[in-house]
């Protein structure tokens, strides 16, 4: 049966759902972060691409002070009164975007929302679907309420929807990428600064999702965070203007070693790791070094299962499975704790590394023995920012 696209699937449920076409409507992609994780909250760089997998949101107005949403997702429609305080589960993504839009003039105090959502991200994948949703819905109301806002500036709304509003403390990565996302490259994003640099990605990636679902807010994130912050405190005894774990030098990594106890220790050496494999890893992919750029992918993996404690068995099956089967480079991505794990299998036009089916093939063998059941593999698709959709 042929699935219709997305675009066509948020105005066919908006018009359903309000009996009404929607005034406008945008998409934002998903991503998949190549590595440098968890050091975006830490003042790091981050290297992600967009994905072509994307949310669509349709947009039109409503009732004054009510936000309506409706997923294609879980079908219900659901209504929140500005008045009322917070909305809760998924709307909530929307509603802090309304929010925030409104604190930026765009939107008026009152003004009435409706919202419908169809998404070929999946959800708790580690493939960030929040910030599609929050990037494509600030995009779309911004369309609704003819706004404007340049697309670092539509992140920036996003982000505050997401750590201001529901509450997870995540970093920039995903809704920077999710805005400023262009096909065929990865963005070399520095957080602290928020400078970018696109950088060609001729990579050939698949995708490995164990099936695994984490609930980010809920889950060991915010704890981790918590690590971080309490690593820094302690530091700035050695180094008082120190803000951020990543700006420790790599030269003082014995005087991190005696000022920390674990596990601040080990956190914190990931992410002065990190940050340093991230720089190396971009540069190396700039001057098209894939292979030994697969190397850094499965340091990395080793330093979030060792030092951060983020990875999840599933994810370590795949990786070492990977390895087995000769593929340049494989790790988890995205927070971890589940989701999905990357392979890098070769260069995306025939080059040396060994063919994607024994890989496939390995990882498929692994995954069933040691758990009875199949993980979804996907060859990754890369995809642009957000845009405006037709209604
Ligand atoms: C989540 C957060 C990001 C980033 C990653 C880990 O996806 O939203 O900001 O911190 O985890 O690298």
């Amino acid at each position: 049966m042929l699935v219709k696209p997305a675009r066509a699937r948020a105005s066919a449920l908006f018009r359903a759902t309000f009996g009404v076409p929607p005034l406008a409507a945008a998409s934002a992609p998903g991503r998949v972060n190549l590595i440098g994780e968890h050091t975006d909250y830490n003042g790091g760089p981050v290297l992600p691409i967009a994905l072509a997998q994307r949310t669509v949101v349709a947009a039109g107005p409503g009732e004054p002070g009510v936000l309506e949403a409706v997923s294609e997702r879980d079908g219900r429609l659901w209504r929140h009164l500005y008045k009322e305080g917070r909305a809760t589960d998924w709307p909530a993504y929307v509603a802090g975007v309304v929010a925030e839009l409104q604190t930026a003039g765009v939107l008026a105090w009152d003004a009435g929302v409706r919202v419908a959502v169809a998404s070929d991200v999946p959800v708790g994948a580690g493939l960030s679907s929040s910030a599609a949703l929050t990037v494509a819905a600030t995009r779309a109301l911004l369309g609704m309420a003819r706004g404007r806002l340049a697309p670092r500036q539509i992140a920036g709304v996003a982000y505050r929807a997401e750590h201001n509003y529901v509450g997870v403390r995540c970093g920039v990565m995903d809704q920077t990428i999710a805005a400023l996302g262009k096909p065929g490259h990865a963005l070399l994003l520095e957080s602290a600064s928020l400078a970018t640099k696109q950088i060609p990605f001729h990579g050939r990636l698949l995708l490995v999702d164990t099936g695994v679902r984490h609930d980010l807010a809920a889950s060991a994130f915010n704890q981790r965070r918590a690590e971080c912050e309490a690593a820094v405190a302690r530091l700035q005894l050695d180094l008082p203007e120190v803000m951020w774990l990543a700006t420790w030098p790599m030269s003082w990594l014995g005087r991190l070693r005696k000022a920390l106890p674990q596990p601040l220790r080990n956190r914190a050496l990931h992410v002065v790791g990190e940050t340093a494999r991230t720089r190396f890893a971009a540069q190396l992919l700039a001057r098209g070094r894939l292979q030994r750029f697969g190397e850094l992918l499965y340091e990395s993996h080793e330093s979030c299962r060792r030092l951060y404690e983020c990875s999840a068995p599933e994810l370590d099956t795949v990786v070492a499975a990977a390895k087995r089967a000769g593929a340049w480079g494989a790790r988890m991505t995205g927070a971890g704790w589940g989701g999905a794990a990357l392979v890098l299998t070769g260069k995306g036009d025939g080059g040396k590394g060994k063919g994607d089916a024994k890989v496939v093939s390995t990882i498929r063998r692994a995954f069933l023995k040691a758990y009875g059941r199949e993980p979804g593999i996907t060859v990754v698709r890369t995809g642009g920012g957000a845009r405006a959709e037709r209604v």
